[in-house]
């Protein structure tokens, strides 16, 4: 059986770089499972779908076409065969995702395609629900989070860099906001599996946590 990691936590704690990093540290296939739910809230956009009508939710999302590749050791998200990747990352997509992955007919077809990737591969897999219910044998779990402030101010410089706008109490309201709604859903809520680690990264390094996760794994038996 493929090994798989499982790193869950809220957003904006550094889970996507990290287990990006992991992987490619020990040569496995890093799913980004956010990615998926971006995607069938862009398959629901281009529908015209509304986000709260949870009954049209569960209708159309029956008809999403989505897909995973990998192209040169980045993960691409078809969707009706097509490369969506460059549309997943905008405000109207996230606030959709944010809603439509609390419907449970979503979530039951984005888990069966996780778990297929998983099958095939050794896999590091992020997300909110990955060592709880996606993939409840996954040899090593890892909780990742940081303080509100920390990932506020993540966040807010990474909109500098790129050049944007951003007020810092907007960002620690909206994390918040998502966390409850994350953490608080009936579907899957956000919470640590028993058997995972819990790293908090507020005062680490990438690097440092990398080095934590990877010392996990050796204790995990994966190395
Ligand atoms: O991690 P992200 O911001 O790309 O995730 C996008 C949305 O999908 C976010 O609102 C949380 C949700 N999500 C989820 O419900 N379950 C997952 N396994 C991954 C993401």
């Amino acid at each position: 059986m493929p090994y798989s990691i499982a790193i869950d936590g809220p957003a904006g704690a550094g889970k996507s770089t990290i287990a990006r990093m992991t992987a490619e540290k020990l040569g496995y296939i890093y799913v980004d499972t956010g990615a998926m739910y971006r995607a069938m809230a862009l398959f629901l956009i281009r529908n015209n779908i509304a986000a709260d009508d949870n009954e049209a939710v569960s209708r159309e999302c029956r008809n999403a076409d989505i897909s995973i590749e990998y192209r040169d050791g980045e993960q691409v998200v078809l969707l009706g065969g097509q490369n969506v990747n460059p549309y997943l990352r905008t405000g109207e997509v996230s606030n959709m995702a944010s809603v439509s992955s609390t419907n449970a007919d979503v979530r039951v077809k984005l888990v069966e395609l996780q778990r297929k990737l998983a099958e095939k591969a050794n896999v590091v897999m992020d997300g909110r629900d990955i060592g709880t219910v996606v993939l409840p044998h996954a040899q090593c779990k890892i909780y990742l989070t940081a303080s509100v402030a920390v990932r506020a101010k993540r966040r807010f410089d990474e909109i500098i860099e790129k050049g944007g706008e951003a007020d810092i109490e907007t960002i620690s309201r909206e994390i918040e906001e998502r966390d409850y709604r994350d953490m608080n859903r009936a579907n899957s809520p956000l919470k640590q599996a028993d058997d995972a680690v819990y790293l908090d990264t507020s005062d680490l390094t990438i690097d440092e946590v990398t080095e934590k996760i990877m010392d996990i794994a050796k204790q995990k038996g994966i190395l």
